[in-house]
């Protein structure tokens, strides 16, 4: 379970104090696939960053199977935490190829050197993982990262972040920068291994769409605070038309 625990954010900025959250309480399930939308600024990723300790609450917790992860050691939590973000250039290593980014991935969590060797059947295993995904990419074992494509990024970047099945995977707008084709192989993969290994999720879209076909729960977020969360037949029941209509209500 994850669990945001009265969270009080709050920033300084020219035009004085901006609040962005005033005792948000957030709880997600071990079998929750969240989809997060919310328009610009309501504070999405910034519960990521939270998360993943880029941004510390003024007040409140957050907790990852009952242990509050603020303080957690960096490396701990990501043995823990899968993410892929926006930017296809972000989760892989562009100089290394797919085989040492796919080998960096499996070792998470542990302390190796950059010169390690990658045993003949841990390429094998690589190789039998990315033809899983139809791209041809298990050919492509020792090419540069930086020669593929984006889409081809940030599905390996997917195939690395779930790799070694975390507590929690963070997907922020992670088919944002690609084509609707290859956003959808992408979004189609996603729900298949997070169903799959069965990791808790939460994942950010401005798709609105997408918000409703993917997952099993939706989460609407403005301006810091919790406007919608459905889940199931509540779910299964809303439509496009009423999200699109929530959505657009004005603030108030
Ligand atoms: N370090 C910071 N200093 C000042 N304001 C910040 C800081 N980090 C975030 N904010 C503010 O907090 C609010 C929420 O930002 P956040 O990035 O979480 O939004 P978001 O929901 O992810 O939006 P988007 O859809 O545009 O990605 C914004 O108004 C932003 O300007
Ligand atoms: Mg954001």
């Amino acid at each position: 379970m994850l669990e945001f625990r009265k969270i009080h954010k709050s920033f300084q900025t020219l035009h004085g104090e901006q609040v962005l959250f005033s005792g948000l309480d957030l709880s997600i399930q071990k079998n929750e696939f969240v989809t997060m939308v919310g328009n610009n600024g309501a504070g999405k990723s910034s519960l990521f960053k939270m998360i993943v300790g880029d941004m510390q609450p003024d007040d409140g917790d957050v907790l990852l199977e009952n242990q509050s992860i603020l303080s957690m050691p960096t490396h701990l939590k990501k043995a823990r935490i899968g993410k892929v973000y926006q930017d296809p250039a972000a989760g892989t290593v562009g100089s290394m190829t797919l085989l040492e980014n796919m080998a960096l991935a499996d070792r998470k969590g542990e302390h190796v050197s950059l010169r390690f060797a990658i045993r003949k059947s841990a390429r094998a295993r690589y190789g039998e993982l990315l033809k899983d995904l139809g791209l041809g990419l298990e050919n492509k074992l020792d090419t540069p990262m930086r020669e593929l494509s984006g889409g081809q990024r940030q599905t390996v970047a997917l195939v690395m972040a779930t790799m070694k099945t975390p507590q929690l995977l963070l997907l922020d707008e992670h088919t944002a920068a690609l084509d609707p084709k290859t956003a959808k192989l992408i979004l189609d993969k996603t729900q298949a291994l997070v169903e799959e290994k069965g990791i808790m999720t939460i994942m950010v879209t401005h798709n609105l769409k997408d918000a409703l076909t993917y997952g099993n729960r939706l989460i609407m977020l403005r301006e810091g605070k919790i406007v919608e969360d459905l889940k199931e037949k509540a779910r299964e029941q809303f439509s496009m038309e009423e999200l699109l209509a929530k959505f657009y209500l004005p603030v108030v």
